[in-house]
């Protein structure tokens, strides 16, 4: 990797902030690559480090990137100016929930808050290109799935049965084919559209 996005990666971890796991990295940019995706969307940039990471691979690639934390929004631009990756990563300062775009895109990358993504799902899927793919991570949030009814405080409770209901919900949602990989990173799934006659 890259020293300097190694670095912004060890401040990142040393401030607590949270960033997509190696594991789940090396699968997001396998995907990048293998699908040959271009035109990417990222909601949820924190300090760039996912965004920096697919940037990389590719000088034709665009990333979308939203981040509403003013901070991490301040730090993202900064990062990526300093690694020279500001004419292919445009970060959004706005709640996700506020962003409109027209744009179609290739890779939608889902790493906000956890409890939304259903919400985040269907406000974005009129932006999925046919063949395009969207990618959640944290789908076993730190193993909590496994436990969830053990689960102390309420808020945490709600929040990981909220992950698993998105599990079931789009599980069980005939427009899409998904793949769930629980043994990757945090956790990630897959969404594709369902072919027609599959
Ligand atoms: C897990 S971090 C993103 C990590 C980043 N993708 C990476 O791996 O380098 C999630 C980020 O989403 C932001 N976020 C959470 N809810 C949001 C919302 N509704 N609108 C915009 N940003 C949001 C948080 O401020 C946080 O910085």
């Amino acid at each position: 990797m890259n020293k300097g996005i190694e670095e912004i990666k060890e401040n990142a971890i040393e401030k607590g902030v949270p960033i997509i796991k190696d594991e789940g990295l090396a699968f997001l940019l396998n995907l990048i690559r293998e699908r040959n995706c271009k035109d990417i969307l990222e909601l949820g940039t924190a300090v760039g480090y996912s965004s920096m990471n697919m940037a990389r691979l590719d000088k034709d690639i665009r990333i979308d990137t939203i981040e509403k934390d003013e901070q991490m929004f301040k730090q993202a631009i900064s990062n990526i100016k300093e690694e020279g990756l500001d004419d292919q990563i445009t970060v959004h300062f706005t709640p996700i929930e506020e962003f409109k775009t027209d744009k179609m895109f290739d890779l939608i990358f889902v790493d906000a808050a956890k409890a939304q993504y259903g919400r985040y799902m269907e406000k974005f899927l009129p932006n999925l290109k046919q063949d395009g793919v969207m990618v959640f991570d944290n789908m076993i949030f730190h193993s909590l799935i496994y436990e969830a009814d053990t689960i102390k405080s309420r808020n945490l409770r709600n929040l990981v049965r909220k992950i698993i209901k998105f599990r079931e919900l789009v599980q069980n949602d005939e427009r899409f084919d998904i793949m769930i990989f629980d043994n990757i990173g945090d956790g990630i799934l897959v969404l594709t559209w369902r072919k027609s006659g599959t």
